[in-house]
C-alpha cells in the first residue's frame, strides 16, 4: 500500500513549499498504529511522536520520566501506518542535553530503529551543539521554544512564556539561532501571539504554533486533547473536536450492560 502517484509523501521540503506559497501545515501527535492510520487516511501533514505521551499514553505526570526505548517503540507503531505525513519524533528529557555526542547517539538510535523521519528537541542557544551534532549525521531537527514541558521544574508553572520583554528578547534571538543552525523548522508554544508574529517575520523556516495565535505557518495539538480523551485540560487555546471521553465511556457502560443483562451476544452473534 503506498503513496498514490498524484499525492508527495511529506518532506521537510514540502513543508517549506507549503510555506512560501501561504499553505498552512496541519500536525498532530500520535502514539500508536491505529490513530496514526486513521490520521494519516485524513491526509495530515506532520505527526508528531511527542513526549507527551509520558502524559497521556503512560499517565505520568510530566513529560520527563518517559525514556528513549519507549519513544522508539511509539514511534515504530506509527511509522508501520503512515504512507504521506512526515513523522517527527520528540528526543526525551535526559537524551541529548549532557551532551552533544549523546544527542548524535539517541537521534541516530530513532532514525534507525524507529525508521523516522526528523527528530524534535526543547530549546534554544543551550542546545545549539546538539543540533550541529545531530545535524552532521543528515538528521532533520525541528527546535521548540516558549513552554518546553521538560523544564516544567525550572518555570514552576505551565503558564504561558515569554510575556516579559527579557524572555521575548531571548526567544527571538533563539529563534533565529535555530534558523542558522539549519533546524528544518520551529514549534512555539504556548507564548503571545503577537511574539509569535515577530519569530515568523524574522526568519525563514516554518513556524508550527501551539497556543501561539493564527500568525504562524501551522497548528499542532496534542491528539488527545483535540479528540476530548482528556477531559481535564481545558487551556484557553484547546479546540475540542469530539468528547471521546463521554462517548467511550457510554459505549463501555452499554456494552456492560448487555454482558450483564444477556442481551450480548444474541441469536446472530454466535457460531
Ligand atoms: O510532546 C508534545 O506533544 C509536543 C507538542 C506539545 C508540540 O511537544
Amino acid at each position: 500500500m503506498g503513496i498514490s502517484k498524484n499525492e508527495k509523501r511529506i518532506t521537510t521540503h514540502v513543508l517549506q513549499e507549503m510555506k512560501m506559497r501561504g499553505e498552512k501545515i496541519s500536525m498532530l501527535t500520535a502514539y500508536d498504529y491505529s490513530m496514526a492510520k486513521i490520521f494519516d487516511a485524513a491526509n495530515i501533514d506532520v505527526l508528531l511522536v511527542g513526549d507527551s505521551a509520558s502524559n497521556v499514553m503512560h499517565g505520568h505526570e510530566t513529560t520527563l520520566p518517559i525514556t528513549l526505548d519507549e519513544m522508539i517503540s511509539h514511534a515504530k507503531s506509527v511509522i508501520r501506518a503512515v504512507d504521506r505525513a512526515l513523522i517527527v519524533v520528540d528526543l526525551p528529557f535526559g537524551s541529548y542535553q549532557g551532551n552533544s555526542k549523546e544527542a548524535l547517539v539517541s537521534s541516530i538510535r530513532i532514525m534507525k530503529e524507529a525508521e523516522a523521519h526528523a527528530i524534535k528537541l526543547e530549546g534554544g542557544e543551550e542546545v545549539v551543539d546538539s543540533i550541529k551534532r545531530i545535524l552532521t549525521a543528515g538528521i532533520p531537527v525541528m527546535g521548540h521554544l516558549g513552554l518546553t514541558p521538560q523544564s516544567i521544574y525550572k518555570f514552576g508553572t505551565y503558564e504561558v512564556r515569554a510575556k516579559e520583554e527579557a524572555e521575548a528578547a531571548k526567544l527571538l534571538r533563539d529563534a533565529k539561532l535555530l534558523e542558522e543552525t539549519g533546524c528544518f523548522a520551529i514549534v512555539l508554544e504556548k507564548i503571545p501571539s503577537k511574539l509569535a508574529k515577530q519569530v515568523v517575520e524574522n526568519i525563514k523556516i516554518p513556524v508550527i504554533g501551539i497556543g501561539a495565535g493564527p500568525h504562524v505557518d501551522g497548528q499542532v495539538l496534542v491528539s488527545h486533547d483535540m479528540l476530548g480523551i482528556n477531559k481535564d485540560f481545558s487551556p484557553k487555546f484547546l479546540r475540542r473536536y469530539l468528547n471521546l471521553y463521554d462517548e467511550i465511556k457510554g459505549a463501555v457502560e452499554h456494552y456492560i450492560k448487555d454482558v450483564k443483562s444477556n442481551d450480548f451476544p444474541n441469536d446472530k452473534e454466535q457460531y
